[in-house]
Parts: structure tokens; sequence; C-alpha cells
């Protein structure tokens, strides 16, 4: 039975979507079936995978909307063992659309249930907001992946987040499991990059990742190509710090 990981944070520009796309291809290079379902209608994640942009394919959208089985809509990336489950424009939709249907929160859980066998791994790359989209997310998700980017008041949006959390799992989802709180951007030049670092960990303890995605421009890079880092460029820093993420994710099993 596969594991479902939502990479989620309210906050944007925090590293979700790098995140997304790179832990998925890291973990198909680990030899692991793997579909990224890309839940931002800004579909950052598609086209970071590779997927070219098309205005007449179905996507999420119609997985939410219409109830399209996911395995119809499912597309092959350039890695073998690595799915795409495309979003579009549209899907800003379903905010509205689903606003008063009753199982709005969990229908994601429900299409992910009937393909859930067949992956090892579906990471779920929410928007940045608390939404609709990123509540089925959360309900559908096993665990949670916190993307932190190192900057100021980084703390009190992983408090807010939380707060939300507890939340959810009392309603919609009790054994929705901490993943990891991953540090991004990190900079070891900057006193701020530290600071954020030490106070995370003081917090929140073994629930930090060990692994720390640093700033790296070839990360930002490599969606303009397409690829993940790992297609883009195998010996950046980027690269490895992904790889060692996706060993420490298969390691909590
Ligand atoms: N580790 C990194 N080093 C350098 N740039 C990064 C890194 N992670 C993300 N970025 C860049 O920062 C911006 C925001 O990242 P993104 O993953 O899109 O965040 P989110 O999905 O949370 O909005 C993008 O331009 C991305 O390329
Ligand atoms: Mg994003």
């Amino acid at each position: 039975m596969g594991r479902v990981i939502a990479v989620a944070n309210q906050k944007g520009g925090v590293g979700k979507t790098t995140t997304a796309i790179n832990l998925a291809a890291a973990l198909a290079q680990e030899k692991r079936k793997v579909l990224l379902i890309d839940a931002d209608p800004q579909g950052n994640a598609t086209s970071g995978s590779g997927i070219q942009r098309s205005n007449d394919r179905k996507n999420l959208y119609h997985a939410l909307i219409t109830g399209e089985p996911v395995r119809d809509l499912v597309l092959p990336t350039e890695i073998p063992t690595m799915w795409v489950l495309p979003s579009d424009k549209n899907l800003a939709g379903v905010e509205i659309e689903l606003s008063e249907a009753e199982n709005r929160a969990t229908i994601l859980r429900g299409l992910v249930s009937e393909i859930k066998d067949y992956f090892h791994f579906i990471i779920v790359d929410c928007p940045p907001s608390l939404g609709i989209l990123t509540v089925n997310g959360l309900t559908a998700a096993d665990s949670i992946l916190v993307p932190v980017q190192c900057e100021y008041f980084a703390l009190e949006g992983v408090t807010e987040l939380f707060e939300t959390l507890t939340r959810l799992k009392r309603e919609l989802n009790p054994s929705l499991a901490i993943e990891g709180l991953l540090l991004t951007m990190y900079d070891e030049r900057t006193n701020l990059s530290t600071a954020v670092a030490k106070d995370l960990r003081d917090f929140y303890g073994t629930q930090v990742f060990k692994t720390v995605i640093p700033r790296n421009v070839r990360l930002a890079e490599a969606p303009s190509f397409g690829k993940p880092i790992l297609q883009y460029d195998p010996r950046s820093r980027g690269a490895d710090a992904y790889i060692q993420l996706a060993k420490e994710v298969i390691s909590h099993g």
C-alpha cells in the first residue's frame, strides 16, 4: 500500500513545489513507483516535471468534479517510475464549485484510495492556502511534509499551520502523521538561516528532517527546463540534498 505525503504550508514561495517535484523524482530514482499529484492551479509541479501545458487535457479538476478515474488521467514522465496527475488553471474553480458540497473535504481521499496499491509513494503538491484543495490533500494523506523557508517569522507560520492541523485531524483525518519539517533555501553563511534552524530544532526536535535543502541556483533553474534537479544537474548540491531527503523519507518506513 502506497504512502501518501502532502507537501503543504499556507505560505507561498517556501519550496513546496520544488520539494514535491524533486522528492518525487529522487524516490523514483531509488526504484520506487511514484505519483506526483499537482493540486495547485498554478500547475508548476506539472510543468516542472516536463509535462507540456495543454488546454484540452483532462486533469485533477475533472477527477474532483466529474469523477474521472485517476488512472485515466495520470501521465508518464521521462523518469520511468514517476507519473504526474496534472493540474491546470481551471482547478482554481474547485474552491467555489465544491464550497457547498457535503463531501468537499474527502473527494481526493476517495480517488487516491483507488490507485494507492499501484504506487509506493503519492506526493501531493498543495497550493499556498488552507482552502479546499489543501484540505483535500491533507485528508487524503498519511502524512504531511512542511517545507520551512529560513526567514523571519518562519516559526510563527508553522505554529499557525499546526493549529489548523489539530482541527483537521479531529474532524477529518485522525491518523495524519507529521512526516517532517524541512528547512529549505538554507544558507549556512547567514545568521538568519542558522538561527531559524536552531529555533525550529529546539521547538520541534526530531520532527525536523536531518536533511537540509541548501539555497542552490540550479534548483531554481531546473523547472524552466521541465526537469527535476536529478535530470538537470545530478551533481549539484540541490540534487544531493533531495536524494538524502528521499532516503530519510524511505527510512521512516
Ligand atoms: N533550495 C532552493 N534554492 C534556490 N531557489 C529555490 C530553492 N527552493 C525553491 N527555490 C525557488 O524559490 C521559488 C519558490 O519555490 P517554490 O518551490 O515554487 O515554492 P512554493 O511551491 O512553496 O510556492 C521558486 O522560484 C523556486 O525555484
Ligand atoms: Mg507551489
